[in-house]
């Protein structure tokens, strides 16, 4: 049994996976992104007005980038190093090394006012409470947040309860470290953000094309 915290262990598998990860989403490895996912976030988050926009957990930038390119201003954070280097390489946008314990401890490190916040397969903790709260406070008024998140549905594996699950990534090529990632029912999201100061605008289950069955979940919040 490894001793280390489940958030310890997520935060150091995106060191471990960061090259592996790059690799990944940069050619395209990842079939429901392709097919699905990667547009679905792109077209609901350029179908909100505002410029500013925050990044949340931006991996290695494919979406910050994507957003420049549409013309948004686009602010971008991840904790770690590895991936943060990647996006940098990259280019296209604003990329800042910072963890969720340093945002939620100070949230302006993330930097001025944002119009649309964003967090793709990037919520994977337990207590999600302290990141949508800070994300509330620099976000304007009558700003929106979106999520993209598996779908709790069809994610479920027979068990649907909250609770911490573990991503092996065998499905894609290369060396990876597991990933212990919080499995929350639907109820559980809304809870969620509601209890963070956010209110439900839009709900979206963009389906994969093949199979029928939702590809991830799309939560706007107000
Ligand atoms: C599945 S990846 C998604 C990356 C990117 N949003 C994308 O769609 O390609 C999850 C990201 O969350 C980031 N992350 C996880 N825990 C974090 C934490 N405590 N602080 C900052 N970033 C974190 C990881 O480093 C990783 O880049």
């Amino acid at each position: 049994v490894n001793p280390l915290p489940p958030e310890k262990r997520t935060r150091d598998s995106w060191d471990s996976n960061a090259a592996a990860w790059t690799d990944a989403v940069r050619t395209g490895a990842m079939e429901s992104r392709r097919l699905v996912t990667d547009d679905a976030i792109v077209g609901t988050v350029l179908g909100i007005d505002g410029a500013r926009v925050l990044d949340v957990g931006c991996g290695e930038g494919w979406l910050a980038r994507r957003l420049a390119e549409a013309g948004r201003q686009v602010t971008a954070f991840d904790g770690s190093a590895g991936l943060i280097a990647a996006a940098r390489r990259a280019g296209g946008a604003t990329f800042e090394l910072l963890d969720y314990v340093d945002f939620v401890a100070r949230p302006t490190r993330a930097g001025g006012e944002y119009d649309v916040a964003i967090c793709n397969f990037s919520l994977l903790g337990d207590d999600v409470g302290g990141v949508l709260r800070a994300i509330r406070s620099v976000v304007v008024e009558d700003g929106a947040l979106v999520v993209q998140t598996l779908h709790p549905v069809a994610a479920a594996d027979g068990r649907y309860e909250d609770g911490w699950r573990e991503e092996r990534f065998d499905a894609l090529p290369g060396a990876w470290q597991p990933m212990p990632w919080y499995f929350r029912t639907l109820e559980s999201w809304f809870r969620d953000l509601r209890a963070a100061g956010w209110r439900l605008a839009d709900l979206r289950e963009p389906a994969h094309p093949g199979t029928g069955r939702p590809a991830s979940l799309i939560l706007v919040g107000r």
